[in-house]
């Protein structure tokens, strides 16, 4: 049900009694729509038809974040809350049913503090990948974190679905490397690890955002780095043998040893090889020549670099600079549309040839692979609610993009009939989904007498989190049983009868 003007103005009230004026952003504030938008990462979500938020707060410290829950609960009005504003289906900051509610946005909740010399940190949820990784390398050139490649991801959602990039084969996932964090329930409280208990502090460390609460910081295991690392791409065309080599790279790369991370961006008729390895190009060279001589790997490939100086080569360009990972602006004026798969078996060739057809096709998009093997696959499926572990051979994320110029009908359906398409080759029963991929094509919570129904639930949920799922809707009844934190795709509570 959506609250009456009376309750929102209830909560208003409260709010403005809570929190500096300067911090709230109601719709009627002339900066609302830029605070808005500031880190909206998909433009289809900032069309006028958007269910918007009532208002904004940004916090800039715990005790605001605490007071919009403790009026939000008093009011009725439900809140999202936004770190990077990666999310893929916008559920950060926006509703997709008719709904009165509020974000919190964190942004200005960032700092970052390293201690070099136990090699761990604090990580406040506000800030982006790109400004944990730049505080790191100030203090050390031999520590980094292991995490997403797009520097602007921010660390709150990121944390709170998995997180992985090119050190996952040697370190496994960000939430594989968290020590410690600080939670506001549902009631308000500030938690920390051993007050949340064992359960919420094992859900949220990949059972995705916004279920358990508002997590404000996290403590981080920081891992070691050569100073030097060594990048390559190597394209393919399919006329210059792409299925062969992709044919090859399936069991290859999930078997390397764990320094070594290639993926692949397959698209149009074409695959580029994207590598890091921990450690120079002389190790480099006879190690591909040995394992993946296919490649055809040669010195010219080699770009050695340091660790950090690698996480703009990768993302933004070889032109890109260290600081420019600290901007947390993005331009993206594209819309598009994502969705994941985990691959288990070797797709056979001639399938290969198949998927190159179809990324040929009109209104086509593109497909990144990543592969697993490593320490990524080394924890048991139950050690995080994120259960892609022993067995994936590699992650698949299928994307497309279109212009504000057209209603991207053409490119959805491609890569919705791209999906069924792939349905023989890919994990089954559950076909997995990474969280962080967020889709809600995979399932959308029902809510039945004011809680979300956990039986509909299961259709989307055993997807991203296979057995884990009850799991994480028990530590969700534990810690919110009234299930004040929900939305299209958040965990229904579970609550043992007494
Ligand atoms: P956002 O703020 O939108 O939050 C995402 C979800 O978490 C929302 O439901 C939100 O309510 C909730 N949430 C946010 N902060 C929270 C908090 N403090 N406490 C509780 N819940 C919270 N992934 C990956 O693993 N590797 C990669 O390399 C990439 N690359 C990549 C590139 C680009 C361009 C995009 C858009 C996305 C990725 N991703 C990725 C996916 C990314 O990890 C995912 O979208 C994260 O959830 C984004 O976190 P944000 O904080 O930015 O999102």
């Amino acid at each position: 049900t959506v609250p009456s003007l009376a309750t929102s103005d209830g909560f208003l009230q409260c709010l403005s009694a809570a929190i500096p004026e300067e911090l709230l952003y109601m719709q009627s504030s002339p900066s609302f729509t830029s605070v808005l938008v500031s880190s909206i990462r998909n433009p289809k979500f900032s069309t006028p038809s958007m269910v918007k938020p009532l208002v904004i707060v940004t916090p800039t410290n715990a005790s605001h974040v605490q007071a919009a829950v403790v009026c939000g609960r008093q009011n009725d009005v439900r809140i999202r809350v936004r770190s990077g504003g990666h999310d893929y289906e916008g559920l950060s900051y926006r509703s997709a049913r008719p709904e009165v509610f509020a974000v919190v946005d964190l942004a200005n909740l960032r700092s970052v503090s390293v201690d070099q010399t136990a090699a761990t940190a604090w990580v406040d949820s506000g800030a982006t990948l790109g400004e944990l990784y730049y505080a790191i390398s100030k203090a050390s050139n031999t520590l980094a974190f292991p995490a997403g490649l797009c520097p602007t991801i921010g660390v709150g959602g990121h944390l709170s679905g998995g997180g992985f990039g090119m050190l996952l084969r040697k370190y496994g996932a960000a939430i594989d490397n968290v020590l410690d964090a600080t939670l506001v329930d549902a009631n308000g409280r500030l938690l920390d690890k051993e007050a949340m208990g064992a359960d919420v502090f094992w859900a949220i460390r990949g059972g995705g955002g916004a279920s358990f609460g508002i997590v404000l910081s996290w403590k981080v295991n920081l891992v070691s780095v050569p100073p030097t690392v060594t990048m390559f791409s190597v394209p393919k065309s399919v006329n210059e043998g792409a299925v062969d080599v992709l044919t090859k790279w399936q069991e290859v790369a999930p078997a390397l040893p764990d320094d070594l991370f290639i993926r692949v961006l397959v698209q149009n008729q074409g695959a580029n090889f994207q590598s890091m390895y921990l450690g120079t190009c002389d190790t480099l060279l006879p190690l591909m020549g040995s394992s993946f001589p296919e490649l055809g790997l040669n010195r010219a490939h080699c770009k050695e670099m340091s660790w950090i100086q690698s996480v703009p080569y990768i993302y933004l360009g070889s032109t890109a600079t260290v600081a420019d990972i600290l901007n947390r602006a993005t331009s993206t004026t594209s819309f598009s549309k994502a969705t994941s798969d985990y691959v288990r078996q070797a797709i056979p060739k001639d399938v290969w040839v198949q998927i190159f057809a179809w990324l040929s096709k009109p209104n086509a998009g593109l497909m990144i692979t990543e592969p697993y093997g490593g320490k990524i696959s080394s924890f048991p499926e139950t050690a995080t609610p994120f259960p892609h572990r022993d067995g994936v051979l590699y992650n698949i994320q299928y994307m497309n993009f279109w212009s504000a110029a057209t209603d991207g009908s053409a490119q959805t359906k491609w890569l919705k009939d791209f999906y069924t398409f792939m349905a023989p080759y890919v994990s089954q029963n559950p076909r997995e989904a990474y969280v962080n991929y967020r889709d809600l094509d995979l399932g959308e919570n029902t809510v039945v007498g004011n809680v979300t129904n956990y039986e509909a639930a299961k259709v989307w949920g055993e997807k991203y989190y296979k057995g884990n799922f009850e799991r994480l809707a028990m530590a969700k009844g534990e810690v919110d049983p009234d299930d004040y934190f929900r939305n299209e795709q958040s965990i229904p509570p579970l609550v043992p009868s007494k």
